[in-house]
């Protein structure tokens, strides 16, 4: 089976998915390539047909697939489009999230043929308490290269559409997680729960440092920062997405969370990426 269309679609507010997404889309090399990113507005009613290669990559938020990428792409469908599912993390875990996201795409018609798990730098990740700094790094996107290209192999290997095999993305290997760190978080999770501290709705604008460039306000997902007004953040938007955070070139805004010092400590040990096909 040829390939020539390969459409790369994403959601991703501090950009660490849709670099792994392009990678794997490098690495599959074919002729057309074109790129539907959510991340701002929907992609309106959008079918892809057989013909197309599909790659969907999306952040992990709290376990699931980020809410609001699902919400902006339920309008997809898709005539069977051999489809590469990855979910991108902030090096502590997944948990369900590719297979929500499998089960998510499957039910609008697209057939995953290859599924993988990332990590991208957590959006809590702070110079002080980094958390996956850098990631994914230059061996992260050789290693999704290198998996789009395989992706390729699987599928000109195949001599027709219904030839191409499903895979089981259940039963992709979990990264290693060695125990007592784990067991640290959890106690400390708990106690955070307990102690009744205010977790933090929104990020903290310095309005000394603000010069009103507007990126802020042109990068939120989700219309929280009105243009003019950035040093204020509308709460019952934000998704803590840290877009603003990560992109604001003057600094002047920050998201203290007490996660951040957590997942710093807790997981220090670079989690692998694992593919299935
Ligand atoms: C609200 C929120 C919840 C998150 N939950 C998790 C999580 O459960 N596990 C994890 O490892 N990383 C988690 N992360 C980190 C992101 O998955 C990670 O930073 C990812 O690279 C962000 O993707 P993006 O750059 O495409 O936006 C979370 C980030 C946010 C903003
Ligand atoms: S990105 Fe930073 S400097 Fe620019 S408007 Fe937003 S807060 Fe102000
Ligand atoms: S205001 Fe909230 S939703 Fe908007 S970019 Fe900043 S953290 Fe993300």
């Amino acid at each position: 089976m040829d390939i020539e269309k390969v459409c790369l679609i994403t959601f991703s507010a501090t950009h660490t998915s849709r670099r792994v997404g392009e990678a794997i889309v490098q690495g599959i090399n074919g002729s057309e390539v074109s790129c539907v990113d959510v991340t701002l507005n929907g992609c309106g009613t959008l079918r892809l047909e057989e013909d197309t290669v599909v790659v969907v990559t999306v952040p992990v938020y709290g376990g699931h697939v980020a809410p609001l990428a699902l919400e902006r792409l339920k309008t997809l469908e898709s005539a069977g489009s051999p489809t590469v599912i990855t979910v991108v993390y902030g090096n502590r875990a997944y948990e369900k999230a590719l297979e929500e996201l499998d089960a998510f795409v499957s039910a609008r018609g697209f057939k995953v043929i290859a599924g993988g798990t990332f990590i991208g730098e957590h959006s809590y990740s702070t110079s002080v308490y980094p958390i996956a700094e850098g990631r994914p790094d230059a061996g992260d996107l050789e290693y999704a290269e290198s998996f789009g290209a395989k992706v390729r192999t699987k599928i000109m290997s195949a001599p027709a559409p219904d030839k191409l095999y499903g895979v089981d993305v259940r039963r992709i290997l979990r990264p290693r997680q060695p125990f007592f760190p784990l067991f640290r978080f959890l106690r400390k999770m708990v106690k955070l729960r307990k102690s009744g501290v205010v977790m933090p709705r929104v990020p903290v604008v310095d309005a000394t440092k603000c010069t009103h460039c507007g990126y802020c306000s042109g990068h939120c997902p989700n219309g929280a920062i009105v243009k003019g007004d950035e040093c204020n953040t509308l709460a019952d938007r934000c998704i803590r997405c840290c877009a603003c955070v990560k992109g604001c070139p003057q600094q002047a805004r920050v998201f203290e969370t007490p996660f951040s010092p957590l997942l710093s400590g807790c997981f220090t040990r670079p989690k692998e990426n694992r593919i299935i096909l």
